[in-house]
């Protein structure tokens, strides 16, 4: 414990001296890289000394109110004339960025349209316009909710009152805005604005951040705090990024993804260059127009890029590093063979949650390490009353090694758990009391996750990504997987719908095609009898021209649930998979009577 308390000590004097910070960052990375070059226990050891070295920093911060502003500001005063931020043939430098922020903090308070401690809704899609506001907000002292742009309607309104927010800022004043009693600007206003107004702003900095995110019902609010930010931000530091780097962000600025890519970008003064939305056939063309070096992905963006059509240039770029969540190990074997050696970095971490769990070691498939910075535990959970199984004394069960379990972090004053923005209800309901011992809290992430002997962290599955037909778990995933090994099949979502008096949920996949072709009900039958146990099975299928993507994936996927199978209702082609002819036919309201009335057993 003294060892420990004066390590301490001297991290604190070593940060107060604002001129070697950068040094300690960098003997941070350099612990980072050591870390990875060492044999099991070491590599343990270093990576614990580097995560304590990051709380410490962090706490430093904290304690003194340095905020991602202040470091904006320190990087604009230190390097003007870097390019901040690369945008369609635009460059903005740090000295610019830090000009156009100033000027749209100005707006904002000449039309007396927000005062301190207000906060700033924000439903505008990847833009330099956003980063400025974005800046402009925090250096009012606001807070800032930023809204997913792809919600529409109740949902939406019900974010904006989550938010409390008093001002919403829109890129275009559409329909369902009219009728909200608030006060509405477009950003293509503050153009105009902007261009006037030219004066310094210095105000105090912010508060609080909201990042709007879908699960399941109606999207929810996560309260982003000043340290929990601070934590995002560190994310790419630790990625081993460096100063002449260029991140690519297609991710949208109001997941925290993005949000982590920009900010994690200006503490490292490096140059963004931002796209509008992400495009699988424009990705690579921008890498090399921009010189990209690390880009950011999901899941989703990995298999799309392995899904373009091969191309001789495809390994003609300079990224380096990929970072990001939720890629398949099939899609990142293909990815590596195609777009060559890109170290992909895989984290894990829920936008509310209070875990972050990193892939430092270079074992592959595996998300992160057995720690103590942020104590978990993986517990068992009963898939079909969707709780955590408890014992006899009413505590949680944790799963031995090597078994699937919930991951639930402890929620503590290091790792705390800050909930959503006016919705108690929800708040509560992520939280499991009484886990390990009677009283203790912990944050239910939904994810299962698996842990070897060595300690090391996998992902399993999303608990909503599980769902139970004739008594055995379907992984969706896993469905999702088989269905696009057919080559021609370009996506695929996978989920349960009810069937009246049938208990569980039925398979059913939403499918994309490869342009000029078309469904071969035969052969896909085929794939799925070989690959996949009949109760896996997708009996119904759905194909869509193209399914959206990021961002909005899980809600597209709730969407679909609620649409169920009912081909009077849907538009696109549903097929029905008959086991007595082997193959897929068409869904006819016959077939639905039949399968609805037990005629046709399921
Ligand atoms: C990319 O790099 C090339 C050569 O190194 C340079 O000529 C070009 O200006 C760079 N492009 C950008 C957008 O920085
Ligand atoms: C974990 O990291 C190693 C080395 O950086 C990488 O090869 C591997 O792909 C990563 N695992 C995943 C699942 O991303
Ligand atoms: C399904 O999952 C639940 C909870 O994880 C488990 O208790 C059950 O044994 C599983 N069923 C099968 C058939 O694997």
């Amino acid at each position: 414990m003294g060892k420990v308390l004066l390590l301490r000590i001297i991290c604190v004097v070593v940060l107060n001296a604002p001129r070697l910070r950068f040094f300690y960052h960098r003997s941070l990375k350099k612990i980072l890289n050591h870390a990875k070059s060492q044999p099991q226990f070491t590599s343990l050891l270093f990576y614990f000394i580097y995560l304590f070295f990051v709380h410490i920093v962090v706490s430093h911060y904290i304690q003194n109110n340095y905020t991602i502003v202040d470091c904006f500001l320190e990087r604009v005063k230190k390097q003007p004339n870097k390019p901040f931020l690369l945008f369609k043939d635009e460059t903005f430098t740090y000295q610019d960025a830090d000009r156009l922020s100033n000027q749209a903090a100005r707006a904002l308070l000449q039309n007396g349209l927000v005062k301190q401690g207000d906060t700033v809704t924000f439903f505008v899609t990847n833009e330099p316009m956003f980063v400025w506001l974005w800046l402009a907000v925090f250096k009012i002292g606001c807070s800032a909710a930023l809204l997913n742009t792809n919600i529409r309607s109740k949902s939406l309104l019900h974010c904006f009152k989550c938010s409390g927010a008093q001002v919403l800022l829109v890129a275009e004043v559409a329909q369902p805005f009219q009728r909200f009693p608030m006060k509405i600007c477009e950003t293509c206003d503050f153009v105009n604005v902007i261009s006037l107004a030219c004066l310094k702003w210095r105000g105090n900095y912010f508060v609080t951040s909201y990042n709007f995110f879908s699960g399941t019902g109606f999207p929810k609010a996560a309260v982003i705090s000043h340290t929990k930010l601070w934590r995002f931000v560190m994310i790419l530091r630790s990625c081993g990024l460096k100063s002449d780097d260029v991140l690519y962000v297609s991710l949208p600025l109001y997941h925290s993804a993005g949000l982590a890519g920009v900010t994690g970008a200006i503490d490292l003064g490096i140059t963004v260059a931002l796209k509008r939305k992400f495009s699988s056939s424009q990705f690579w063309d921008d890498c090399r127009k921009y010189n990209v070096t690390a880009i950011q992905y999901i899941g989703e963006i990995m298999r799309f890029l392995c899904n373009t059509p091969k191309k001789p240039n495809d390994r003609s770029h300079k990224v380096r590093i990929a970072i990001g969540n939720g890629i398949r190990a099939n899609v990142w074997r293909d990815f590596l063979n195609r777009f060559g050696n890109i170290q992909i970095l895989e984290l894990y971490g829920a936008t509310e949650g209070n875990i972050i769990l990193m892939n430092y070691s270079g074992k592959i498939g595996a998300v992160g390490r057995d720690n103590f910075f942020f104590p978990f535990a993986l517990i068992k959970y009963d898939v079909e009353q969707g709780k955590p199984l408890r014992d006899s004394t009413g505590l949680c069960i944790q799963v031995p090694k090597g078994e699937p379990g919930l991951l639930v972090a402890e929620i503590s004053v290091r790792a705390p758990f800050l909930g959503y923005a006016r919705d108690l209800q929800q708040t509560e309901k992520k939280k499991l009391h009484d886990v390990l011992k009677k009283g203790d809290v912990f944050f239910n992430t939904g994810d299962l996750m698996l842990i070897d002997k060595d300690g090391f962290v996998y992902f399993h599955d999303r608990i909503g990504d599980t769902f139970r037909w004739k008594g055995e778990n379907v992984s969706t995933n896993e469905v999702a997987d088989v269905i696009t090994q057919v080559d021609y099949i370009t996506e695929a979502t996978v989920y349960g719908v009810e069937v009246p008096g049938n208990e569980g949920r039925i398979g059913m996949a939403a499918i994309a095609l490869k342009d000029g072709h078309t469904f071969d009900s035969e052969g896909v039958f085929k794939h799925l009898e070989s690959f996949l146990p009949a109760y896996a099975r997708p009996r119904f299928i759905r194909i869509q021209s193209s399914l959206d993507v990021t961002g909005t994936f899980k809600l597209m996927k709730a969407g679909l649930v609620k649409e169920g199978f009912n081909p009077s209702a849907i538009p696109d082609p549903l097929y029905f998979l008959d086991d007595r002819e082997k193959k897929f036919v068409p869904l006819t309201m016959d077939i639905v009577h039949a399968v609805l009335s037990g005629k046709i057993k399921i």
